[in-house]
């Protein structure tokens, strides 16, 4: 079985539809996202999340509210531009989001000599590019990262790259879900990935149903299982990288990389050249998104599990240094420290 797509446009083009991600795999629910403020809801929620799901959610996002707004000329200009913040304001960390908001906004400005029909008719056309456009990445992003593991390796990976979080394939998992569709085996040890338990609840789901053999463990079993040489490789994705290599991943990934350079384990993360933000110098320069604590203490739970009065500090995201990382995989090739993005953007 292969994973739903995480977003699209409704027929008319005036709204998205979406997979509600909170609901998987006991769920299987699709909305139908009408006006901005529902679109900024899924987002924040997370009922659709990955990096680059995100940027590809943006497009089809900004193309149904401006088809919908009727709008023309530099009123459309304004309006997209408008919306592209308004959008991009609801996580601030996973620069695809704002990117291709931003991209459809730039479209919607090149289209002001033409009338409202034939603009949004463009804009249609550049969202579905962007989808097209990460499809087509991810798979090159697989096809490089097979060349790192053989028939009957063990992964360990972390959160959701697979291809709920892309348009296809993913990325993390893509080089595993490309290997299955080909026949080969895998091993796969996906943690939990507290508080919203994307590994145990979105990469299990995804990587079970492709055919891999799966194993939930809990997001503090890293060290044991790589010290009895359980584990050949850690993949991950990211949700931006800076001009050094430094890789914003959700929380977690930076503990589980120093655990993997302390065991001789390759920890690779992989992403979209569009993943790269070389306004960020440093991963120093990489906003990190803090959310309610509710998500700790009793969102999976029936009942709160923490005592009442406790506080909460929640940031969904950290930063594992470049030098932590064996090679980032992107469409352009596997590429090792020392980073320069800049240059592997280039090629
Ligand atoms: O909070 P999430 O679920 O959006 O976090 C997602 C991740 O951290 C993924 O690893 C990242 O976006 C890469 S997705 C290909």
């Amino acid at each position: 079985m292969t994973s739903p797509v995480s977003s699209r446009l409704s027929p008319d083009g005036g709204a998205v539809i979406i997979i509600d991600q909170t609901l998987l795999p006991g769920e299987e629910k699709y909305l139908t996202l009408e006006t901005a403020g529902e679109m900024y809801e899924a987002i924040y929620t997370l009922r659709v999340r990955g990096a680059p799901a995100l940027g590809v959610f943006a497009g089809y996002a900004m193309a149904a509210l401006c088809k919908k707004s009727g709008l023309s000329g530099k009123a459309l200009t304004d309006f997209a531009a408008k919306t592209a913040e308004y959008l991009s304001s609801s996580r601030p960390t996973a620069v695809n989001l704002s990117r291709m908001a931003y991209r459809m906004a730039e479209k919607a400005k090149s289209l002001e000599a033409l009338p409202a029909a034939r603009a949004a008719e463009a804009l249609r056309l550049e969202a579905e590019a962007i989808f097209t456009e990460d499809a087509e990445t991810c798979r090159a992003i697989g096809e490089n990262g097979l060349t790192l593991i053989k028939d009957g390796f063990t992964v360990m990976t972390y959160c959701n790259a697979g291809p709920l979080a892309t348009s296809k394939y993913g990325t993390a998992l893509s080089p595993l879900m490309l290997g299955l569709e080909r026949g080969m085996h895998f091993r796969a040890y996906c943690f939990e990935t507290r508080p919203l338990l994307q590994g145990a609840r979105l990469t299990a789901w995804e990587l079970y149903n492709a055919g891999a053999e799966v194993n939930v463990v809990c997001d503090n079993m890293a060290a044991s299982l790589m010290s009895e040489g359980l584990i050949d490789a850690v993949f991950v994705g990211c949700d931006r990288v800076a001009k050094n290599g430094d890789a914003a991943n959700k929380i977690g990934t930076h503990g589980l990389a120093i655990i993997a350079k302390r065991f001789g384990v390759p920890f690779y993360v992989f992403c979209p050249s569009t993943t790269v933000d070389l306004k960020c110098k440093t991963g120093r320069d990489i906003v990190i998104e803090n959310r309610p604590g509710e998500e700790i203490g009793s969102l999976y739970f029936e009942k709160p599990v923490t005592p009442r009065g406790v506080g909460f500090y929640n940031p969904s995201f950290d930063v594992t240094p470049a030098e932590l990382i064996s090679a980032i995989v992107t469409e352009k090739g596997v590429f090792r420290y020392p980073y320069d993005m800049e240059r592997i953007l280039d090629k």
